[in-house]
Order: C-alpha cells, then sequence, then structure tokens
C-alpha cells in the first residue's frame, strides 16, 4: 500500500510553493496526500516564523499529535520551513515525538530523512543557511534540482502558479526574522526561471506569481560577468507562450527603479499590480526599522509609478505598534494610506522575534491592547479607502481570470448551470459574476456594477451589450 500523506501550511506563498515542492518529490515516490491527518503515516508541517500567532498555532498542532504517536509509533512527524531553521532543537525538547527538523534549504532531504525515520533512525535535524562563503555552489545546486519538480494539484488554481527567483534576503529590517531563516539573498539563474516558466506553461498555467522577498531586487551574474536584472528576466518571461500574465511579490521601495516601471508599461502580460510595503508612515520609525527609506522617497517612487503607470494599483504592509511608536508617530499612517490610496494594505500587530536586531536594541513597549487599536483604526481607513477606489470600476469592463466558483458559490450548493464564479483583475482585484463551471481557466471581459472595499460584482460583457469602457 502506498503512504499517505498529511501536510499542513502556514506562512507566506514561498512556504505554499515549498510545500509543492516536496509534495511533488513525494509523489514521484508513491505518496498520495490526504487531508485527513488520522489516516496519514506520513505528517508534515510547513513552519513561518515571523509573528509569535504563527509559531503558536504550529506548537498547539503538534501537542495534539501526542497521543496519536504514542498510540501509533509508526507515525512518521516532520517539521519543516522557518520555524525549524530557527528553533532547531527547541522543536524536540517541546515536542520530543517530532521525528525530524528540517530548514527551508534542505527541504529535497525530505523523502531521505522519512525512510531514515521509518527505518528506526535517531532524530534527525537538517538545517543550516549556507552564507556565501563556502557553501554557495551546495545551495545553488541544490535549488537548481529541486524547484523545477512541480505538482500541479498543490497549486492556488491549475491556471495560476507561484515561480521563485530569488531565495533569502539581505536587508535585515530590525524586526523581522526572515534573514535569519532563508539566509543571504540569491537569485536564481534567469535560464533555470524560464525553463521552469516553460513547464508551467505547458501544463496549461496561464498566470505566474514571481516569488521573492525583495523580488525586484533580483539580480544574477553567470560565469562570464554578464548581468540579469528585474527588468531584462521580465522580458525573457514575456516571451514564453501560452502565459499570459506574470505577477511578482514583494517589492522593495528603494528598488523601484524607472526602467523597470517602463518595461511593465511596455509589455502587456506584466501585471500593473505593485505590492511595495512602506511598513510605517514615520521617518524615526522607518529608521527605527531600519528599513532604509524615507516617507518622501518613497513618495518620489509613487509618483514614478502614477506618472509611468496611471493604473497600476499599489498594495502595501504596515506593522503597528513597533518599539516606542506613540499616537502621532500612528497616526502618520492614517494619513499616508490616504495619501498614497493603496488598494489593499496587510496590517500586522509588532510580534518581538529572537534574534532579530530590534529584540536586542529595542524595548517593545507598546501594550498589546493598543496594537489592537491601532490594528483596526488603520484597516479601517485602509478600507474606506479601497472602496472609494474600487467604485471607479462601476460602470467600466475588466478582463478577469476565472478561478473557480467561489467559497460561497459551494455554501449556497448552487447545482445548476449557473454558478457564482470568481476570479482577478490583471491589477489583482477580485471579481465576483454569475457564470458557469466552464469558465475557469479563461480570460472573461466583465462589467462591473457593485462594489466592496474586497471585491468587485459584475457580469461577463455580451457580444450583443455593445462596446464598453475599459480599465486594468
Ligand atoms: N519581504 C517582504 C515581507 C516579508 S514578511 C518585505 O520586505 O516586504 C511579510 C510582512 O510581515 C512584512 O512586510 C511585515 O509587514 C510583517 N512582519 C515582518 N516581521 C514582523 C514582526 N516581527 N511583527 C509583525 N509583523 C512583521
Ligand atoms: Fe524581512 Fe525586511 Fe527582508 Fe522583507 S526586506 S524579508 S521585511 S528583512
Ligand atoms: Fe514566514 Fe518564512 Fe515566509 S518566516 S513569512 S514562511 S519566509
Amino acid at each position: 500500500m502506498s503512504h499517505r500523506l498529511y501536510i499542513e501550511t502556514v506562512g507566506c506563498q514561498m512556504n505554499m510553493l515549498d510545500s509543492e515542492m516536496v509534495v511533488a518529490d513525494l509523489r514521484k515516490r508513491g505518496y498520495e496526500l490526504t487531508s485527513d491527518v488520522k489516516v496519514a503515516d506520513t505528517i508534515l508541517y510547513n513552519t513561518c516564523s515571523v509573528r509569535a500567532h504563527a509559531e503558536d498555532k504550529v506548537y498547539s498542532a503538534l501537542g495534539t499529535l501526542k497521543l496519536m504517536k504514542k498510540r501509533n509509533p509508526d507515525k512518521i512527524i516532520g517539521v519543516m520551513g522557518c520555524m525549524a531553521q530557527k528553533d532547531q532543537q527547541v522543536i524536540f525538547k517541546r515536542a520530543p515525538y517530532v521525528d525530524f527538523i528540517v530548514g527551508p534549504g534542505q527541504l529535497q532531504q525530505v523523502p531521505d530523512l522519512i525512510d531514515q525515520a521509518r527505518l528506526g533512525e535517531e532524530q534527525q535535524m537538517a538545517v543550516g543557511l549556507g552564507r556565501r562563503e563556502g557553501s554557495n555552489d551546495d545551495i545553488k545546486r541544490s535549488h537548481e534540482t529541486f524547484d523545477p519538480l512541480r505538482d500541479p494539484t498543490m497549486r492556488p488554481t491549475p491556471y495560476q502558479a507561484y515561480l521563485r527567483i530569488q531565495i533569502g534576503c539581505d536587508k535585515f529590517c530590525t524586526y523581522c526574522v526572515v534573514p535569519n531563516t532563508r539566509g543571504p539573498e540569491q537569485g536564481r539563474p534567469p535560464q533555470q526561471i524560464v525553463e521552469e516558466a516553460k513547464v508551467l506553461a505547458d501544463q496549461g498555467c496561464l498566470e505566474i506569481t514571481l516569488l521573492g522577498q525583495t523580488v525586484n531586487s533580483y539580480s544574477y551574474t553567470d560565469g562570464q560577468g554578464k548581468t540579469t536584472r528585474m527588468s531584462d528576466l521580465l522580458k525573457m518571461l514575456h516571451e514564453v507562450n501560452g502565459i499570459k500574465r506574470i505577477k511578482f511579490v514583494t517589492n522593495y521601495p528603494r528598488d523601484m527603479k524607472q526602467e523597470l516601471l517602463e518595461t511593465i508599461r511596455d509589455l502587456p502580460k506584466i501585471s500593473p499590480y505593485l505590492h511595495v510595503p512602506l511598513q510605517h508612515g514615520s521617518n524615526d520609525m522607518l529608521k527605527r526599522m531600519r528599513r532604509g527609506y524615507t516617507v518622501e522617497e518613497y513618495r518620489e517612487m509613487m509618483h514614478l509609478i502614477w506618472d509611468t503607470l496611471p493604473n497600476a494599483a499599489v498594495s502595501s504592509d504596515f506593522i503597528v505598534g513597533f518599539c516606542g511608536e506613540t499616537d502621532e508617530e500612528f497616526q502618520t499612517c492614517i494619513d499616508s494610506v490616504r495619501e498614497f490610496r493603496f488598494k489593499n494594505s496587510f496590517i500586522f500587530k509588532y510580534s518581538e522575534r529572537e534574534g532579530t536586531k530590534a529584540e536586542s536594541m529595542l524595548i517593545d513597549d507598546v501594550p498589546y491592547q493598543v496594537k489592537q487599536e491601532r490594528n483596526n483604526a488603520l484597516l479601517a481607513v485602509q478600507n474606506e479607502v479601497s472602496e472609494a477606489e474600487n467604485i471607479k470600476f462601476i460602470g467600466h469592463a475588466v478582463d478577469v481570470l476565472v478561478e473557480g466558483p467561489s467559497k460561497k458559490a459551494d455554501k449556497l450548493e448552487q447545482n445548476g448551470p449557473l454558478k457564482q464564479m470568481v476570479g482577478r483583475t490583471h491589477c489583482d482585484r477580485i471579481v465576483v459574476f454569475d457564470g458557469n463551471e466552464r469558465q475557469a481557466g479563461q480570460i472573461l471581459p466583465v462589467s462591473i456594477y457593485e462594489t466592496t472595499p474586497f471585491t468587485l460584482f459584475g457580469a461577463v460583457v455580451t457580444q450583443e451589450a455593445g462596446p464598453e469602457v475599459y480599465a486594468l
């Protein structure tokens, strides 16, 4: 009988992609996926350390496995990802029944680690960051062989896929644990990325989202000294037949250069959607966060975006309640959301992380209650702005990549031919309309008649309806 694998993934798109690849690797070896942890003989947690909450979730899930493992010692339990890299032995201390721990840079070892655990090996740990000096070749090699393994069934939809172009991060923002869990920034070789995009296109994928912690800082220098930058890479990917849309996250404000924006403007497949987190509206806070730019520089960047790409949708992340944040300083976040009119913002309450500069140098002095209030206040303003921006779409048609039936359609148990379908615009806005399941995977014109802060509602444009005013 084949092995049954249960895998749970928390964290960012990097982790979703890592899980996809681990599953592909194990499927090749005869594993089947199950969504029921009880029937699985292999249980994997792909973990995140960016905030305490993400770690608490995994430790509490591991807690629930204790009894199961006692009753059934043959079940193999593995912890992978960023928390594995960060906590290492601590995981064995807190959950002694875990069989192995594997960091994000060692995921190609997962099948071996499982096999060895099954043979009764002692607890094993494969972690390490592969700093540039020394083991760089190993890292490159492991990623070269590892990344192209794909498993279409693990994707958000069959038409959309993530594609890693960069690993690690060198920015060392004072609050952030990612450079400690993912290691130094390295671009993948462009030919490899293009090859992978072709494989994805052959599998029927229409939209690729390029992933990197500071994706627009992408750079790769080959053996002959030739450097490929983000705009060069986009031009290469634009040539891949079958791919219709190219998105990329997350951008770093300082590297949002004119040349890149012009490339986005000139190439129709590149989405005019830019996730460029501001993180805070106050220069003092940005300095304490060591983000490497001022609000004035960010504003300059926004003007460059608006001038070059008037239809672009820009989104942000914010951290509220970071060390020493006063009411006045917090207010600057509200002002900046109103000024920069973000499509949406992901808002996070500061969570102190072990091993970061903020932990050793600054005091986490904003009470939780205040963080919560600021979070709610900023979200309310962002929702106002999102709604006002979305309303502008009413009466316009947008091209929607149809992803499938909406979650609500499942709840409504719509069994007839008409179903509530969901998709996204080129600029990443969610669109809901009445259609049918055969439309999944098509790009259709949809005329918008209603909006909320999060969603556009519309109807598919029929030929009889005549010409429409188009928006992106
Ligand atoms: N590389 C990306 C984001 C990585 S983490 C970037 O630089 O934008 C995703 C988001 O989590 C960050 O943008 C930040 O807003 C938030 N974040 C990171 N560390 C955090 C912490 N210690 N507490 C709360 N939020 C944090
Ligand atoms: Fe973290 Fe800053 Fe790197 Fe983003 S750029 S991953 S916030 S250190
Ligand atoms: Fe979390 Fe690691 Fe991503 S810490 S946000 S899973 S890079």
